[in-house]
């Protein structure tokens, strides 16, 4: 499948002017960490980045469902 990576949740976020961490904007550093509540989410490739249960990459994911989101 592919994805439009002006799509991801991240870019989402600051089209919002929602003020959000990131740093490496590839999955690799894990600044945008943050917590999926609702919903559910794909990743053009395998971030490298840790993730814990409940929790996503923004820079890297995009929704496949409406979603909710808790940003630190
Ligand atoms: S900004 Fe680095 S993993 Fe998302």
């Amino acid at each position: 499948m592919f994805l439009d990576k002006d799509k991801n949740i991240l870019n989402s976020l600051e089209r919002e002017n929602i003020e959000s961490h990131f740093h490496c904007r590839d999955g690799f550093c894990g600044a945008c960490r943050c917590a999926l509540t609702k919903g559910t989410v794909e990743y053009s490739q395998f971030p490298l980045a840790f993730i814990g249960d409940n929790e996503i990459l923004t820079c890297c994911s995009y929704p496949t469902s409406n979603i909710e989101i808790t940003i630190d």
